[in-house]
């Protein structure tokens, strides 16, 4: 298959915004990603909170997988997981990733990279009784990124956990919860006619925000 005639025109008057002018993005770039993400939202995209989280191992060898935003804030992003799936061990051992969001329809891709830590119990928690109780006893089942020999294996682990969580009651194991991205730096990238695209690069220098447009 060949997939260079798919190539795209970025810009061509679809809905992305236009023009990107750093000097008039916010200082701050948890704000502008506010502003960029509530458009997201806006915009009918099918999860625009699904993002690509990037990890490496100890030897720096990279992997990449989406996940779900399940929070963000001034101390970070956060998604869930669990704690000893592949991505989970890489954490452990090297605790920094990159999370991409690409909003296709807005033209649009969001880099964000930092050093990442697990969430509290209590904020794990939080997160976990917010799932729905399907997805609990499908986590509780699921030895994430182990090696299973069926589904007829995984639905019988399924069967056998709603008999022993018969109510709404269903703990949250040790080994799920959150992994909390703490920003060093964001880039925003908006699709520009003839490849020409706008990039805004934000860097955490000595505690302030320091920003530049970035060749595309
Ligand atoms: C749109 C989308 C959202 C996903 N969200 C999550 C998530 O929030 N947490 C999670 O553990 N896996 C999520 N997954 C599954 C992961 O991509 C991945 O298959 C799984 O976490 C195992 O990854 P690992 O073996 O690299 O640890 C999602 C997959 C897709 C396609």
């Amino acid at each position: 298959m060949d997939p260079i005639g798919t190539r795209k025109e970025y810009g061509a008057g679809d809905p992305g915004d236009g023009p990107v002018d750093p000097a008039a993005f916010d200082p701050d770039p948890l704000r502008q990603f506010e502003v960029w993400f509530a458009t997201a939202l806006g915009a009918g995209l099918v999860e625009p909170h699904a993002m690509a989280l990037a990890t490496a191992d100890r030897n720096g060898r990279p992997s990449v997988r989406m996940v779900l935003l399940k929070r963000f804030a001034a101390d970070g992003f956060v998604f869930c997981t669990n704690y000893e799936s592949q991505k989970g061990l890489e954490l452990e051992e090297n605790p920094a990733a990159s999370l991409l969001f690409f909003w296709d329809r807005l033209e649009r891709q969001v880099r964000i990279s930092g050093g990442v830590a697990r969430t509290s119990d209590l904020e794990s928690t939080a997160h976990w009784n917010a799932r729905p109780r399907a997805s609990r006893i499908g986590a509780l089942a699921s030895a994430q990124s182990r090696s299973v020999s069926s589904r007829d294996q995984l639905l019988a682990a399924v069967a056998s956990l709603e008999l022993r969580h018969p109510g709404e009651e269903v703990p949250r194991p040790e080994t799920w919860g959150g992994y909390r991205v703490t920003p060093t730096e964001y880039e925003f990238w908006q699709g520009r006619r003839d490849r020409l695209h706008d990039r805004v690069r934000y860097r955490l220098e000595g505690g302030v925000w320091a920003r530049e447009r970035l060749a595309p």
